[in-house]
């Protein structure tokens, strides 16, 4: 017959006669399409047999495997779940990657940047230096009444003119020695210096400043025999002189005090004013580049804010350390220190 039902009888009986010849259990995956939803199950057939082993009944077991289809299901799409979180995940590393690629390119265009304008400040700056000098000499010879008698009005005039092509002068070698700097193009002569010759001759070349303006400045050097240190004397009296000058230009009343510390390692010069001070959150930037303290005091006093960047560069290149300590109102303290060199014995 070709009824599905009766043909699974017969099936199922020829299955009842091998568990049955060959006493073993025999296990069918078997589905119900009638039912709903259609349901698969094992039917198990088992014989049960006496204490010889032999067969003398048949169980006949059907387990329904709806909750293992259910369980599959419910695997099967938790998998898609984890399966698109990680394909998300992996797009997201993927769309990072190209972006990190930009800022690579971006980097590398920065640097390029960065570096023309390097290359303008000190071409800039190199071209500046020589109509500037041009200048100066024309104006000082005037003033030193060569080409004749000037009015003391006009005078006046040239020496406003002059001051300020001083002051230009002052900022293009800053920008030169900044540029000079930071492209490791800066030459030092390191040699052992007494570094009480060095400030006695800074401190010479700024006293007129400050006689301007009724300060005092006093030097105690160490008594002979001197230690020495390690450095180029230029670049320390490039320092001493920005250090000093800023000490006598915001300063206004008292004086400039300049001294030593010495012990078996180092040399310390330490410039100590009684002038303006600064406040602890400035002391924290006073040495960025272009950084000024901008305040009522310092309104009215000129200045580029390159000369402690310069300073602090310089004392590190020669091995050096600088640091400060301020009061506002009370007055400012700049102390670097250099190793002494060790006398051979
Ligand atoms: N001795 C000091 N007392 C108080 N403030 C100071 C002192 N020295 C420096 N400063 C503060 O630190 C700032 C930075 O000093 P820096 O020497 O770098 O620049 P500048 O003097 O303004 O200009 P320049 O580049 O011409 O030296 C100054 O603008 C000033 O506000
Ligand atoms: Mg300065």
């Amino acid at each position: 017959s070709s009824n599905p039902k009766n043909l699974g009888l017969i099936y199922k009986s020829l299955q009842n006669t091998i568990a049955w010849v060959e006493n073993k259990s025999i296990a069918t995956l078997a589905s119900d399409t009638e039912a709903a939803p259609p349901e698969r199950f094992w039917v198990v057939i088992t014989p049960l047999k006496d204490t010889a082993g032999q067969a003398k009944a048949l169980v006949d077991m059907r387990v329904s495997l709806k909750d293992i289809d259910v369980l599959t299901r419910k695997t099967l799409s938790q998998s898609l779940i984890i399966l698109s979180i990680t394909v998300f995940f992996v797009l997201l590393l993927l769309i990072n990657h190209f972006r990190f690629f930009e800022y690579a390119v971006l980097f590398r265009r920065l640097k390029e940047v960065d570096q023309m304008k390097d290359d303008f400040i000190s071409i800039a700056s190199h071209e500046l230096k020589t109509p500037m000098a041009a200048i100066k000499g024309y104006l000082s010879m005037i003033l030193e009444g060569v080409v004749g008698k000037i009015e003391p009005k006009t005078k006046e005039h040239i020496e406003k003119a002059f001051a300020n092509v001083k002051r230009l002068d002052v900022l293009v070698n800053e920008l030169l020695d900044v540029s000079r700097l930071e492209q490791g193009r800066t030459q030092f002569d390191m040699q052992p210096v007494d570094a009480a010759t060095v400030i006695s001759q800074v401190i010479d070349e700024l006293r007129v400043k400050a006689e301007e303006k009724k300060l005092k400045i006093t030097y105690q050097p160490l008594p002979e025999p001197r230690p020495k240190i390690f450095v180029d004397s230029d670049h320390l009296a490039q320092i001493l002189d920005n250090l000093i000058g800023n000490a006598i230009k915001y300063t206004f009343k008292g004086g400039i005090q300049i001294f030593h510390q010495v012990d078996q390692e180092n040399l310390k010069i330490i410039i100590k004013d009684t002038g303006i001070g600064m406040s602890p959150e400035d002391r924290q930037h006073l040495f960025e580049k272009f950084y000024r303290i901008k305040n009522e005091k310092t309104m009215d006093i000129p200045g580029t804010g390159l000369g402690l960047w310069i300073t602090r560069e310089l004392v590190r290149r020669m091995n050096g350390k600088i640091y400060v300590d301020s009061m506002e109102n009370v007055g400012s303290q700049f102390t670097i220190v250099f190793p002494i060199i060790k006398e051979k014995e």
